[in-house]
């Protein structure tokens, strides 16, 4: 029997009990033994839920305890997850946890002490909740070398940006309505302003280039600036706007971004709507794979958490070798990549369309239906430095959405 011990009875903390407790004979089957939950960690009570009975509320007493083998961190946030999942693993527990703030910012110094104590840092549910990503890239796509992941990493703006699309709806609107569905938190920072993606992508660009991705190098855009008019205009183009978080080799390069996009129908990442998450694989043998799922959610997310905890179960004195990289990735800078980009302007075609051509050159120019006082227009293939010089010399620029073909 394996004993563990799960931090935060929170959504995913009370999802990996429901999980353990639902599945219990066919996890301790292919653990090859009983995992059994010791210690649940909350600093509330829960009168009632029979969680009550193995409810503690000081952390010593788990990592007092030489019967608990593996902590399960579920607590989120930095701290107290970092300084819990450190001890955890001096103590010669191995962790698990959810916690991508956590994975992108200390990843590095827990995998590498995981690897000094023979015990394992695993983290599948920190990236597309449910959908299994981080083990098929460590283990399943080993013969190739990734030249590209781009994903739809994370569901409540994917959720609005399916909204905003789908009912003409504005921002503000759809926001409130993703947090009357719970999807969205009462403070939606993290999601909107793209910095849950940014931690996700850095993550898996880790693991897929092995060197370390710095997160807070990745620059990063969210969709606030997103409007029911730029929706007008993707539909126009037959396109869909997705907040892409996106890695690739350019040359010997790797550049790295999080941004919204036009996606055309040809991309498989355009079909994927409402909260789902998807993620995008480009290996230079294995050519094109898409992991789609439940990215986010208590059980979806629970379920890629027990996992990991099966697969440390069966490890227990043995590293797995999960590496973030040793060596930092230089990423390239943002001018340097080239892109396509439609652009928003204040005006009227007929008049100023020569003007955006004297700058731009060959342009196609799009109206929306509807729109009078606007236009848009698509320019050729630049780097993103010569767009931003261009786009220097109008005046009225209402918007600037990259495209992905
Ligand atoms: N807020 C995240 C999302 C939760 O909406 O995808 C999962 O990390």
């Amino acid at each position: 029997m394996v004993q563990i011990a799960v931090l935060g009875y929170g959504t995913v903390g009370s999802g990996v009990v429901e999980v353990l407790r639902t599945n219990r004979e066919s996890i301790s089957q292919r653990a090859g033994m009983p995992i059994e939950i010791k210690y649940v960690l909350d600093l509330r009570e829960f009168p009632g839920d029979p969680v009550q009975e193995i409810l503690v509320h000081d952390y010593e007493t788990i990592l007092q305890d030489p019967e608990v083998a593996i902590v399960v961190e579920v607590l989120g946030g930095i701290e107290p997850a970092h300084t819990f999942a450190k001890q955890a693993l001096e103590a010669g527990k191995s962790v698990v946890t959810s916690n991508k703030a956590l994975v992108a910012k200390y990843g590095v110094e827990l995998t590498e002490l995981a690897k000094e104590k023979g015990i394992n840092f695993l983290f599948e549910a920190s990236c597309g909740g449910g959908i299994p990503i981080i083990r098929p890239l460590l283990t399943s796509l080993t013969a190739d070398v990734i030249d590209e992941i781009t994903g739809i990493l994370n569901g409540t703006t994917n959720y609005m940006l399916d909204k905003m699309s789908s009912e003409g709806a504005d921002f503000d609107e759809v926001l409130k309505d993703a947090q009357a569905k719970g999807y969205a938190e009462a403070d939606p920072t993290a999601d909107i302003e793209g910095h849950d993606a940014c931690r996700k992508i850095a993550i898996l660009s880790s693991l897929a280039f092995g060197k370390f991705v710095d997160y807070e190098e990745i620059p990063t855009e969210g969709i606030t600036k997103i409007t029911a008019k730029d929706m007008l205009y993707a539909k126009k183009l037959g396109m869909a706007v997705k907040l892409l978080a996106t890695s690739r080799k350019v040359g010997d390069a790797v550049y790295a971004a999080v941004a919204p996009y036009l996606v055309g129908p040809q991309n498989p990442l355009y079909s994927v709507n409402d909260v789902f998450n998807s993620i995008f694989v480009h290996g230079n043998m294995l050519g094109d794979a898409m992991f789609y799922g439940s990215g986010a959610g208590k059980l979806p997310t629970a379920s890629a958490v027990v996992a990991d905890v099966v697969d440390e179960a069966k490890h227990l004195h043995e590293n797995l070798g999960v590496s973030l990289g040793m060596e930092k990735l230089e990423l390239m800078e943002n001018s340097q990549v080239t892109g396509r980009y439609f652009v928003r302007i204040r005006g009227d075609i007929q008049k100023d369309a020569g003007n955006i051509e004297k700058i731009f050159g060959e342009v196609t120019l799009v109206e929306a239906d509807g729109l009078t006082d606007e236009f848009g227009f698509i320019t050729t293939e630049m780097k993103q430095g010569e767009y931003q010089e261009k786009a220097s010399g109008l005046s009225d620029v209402l918007g600037m959405i990259r495209i992905k073909d």
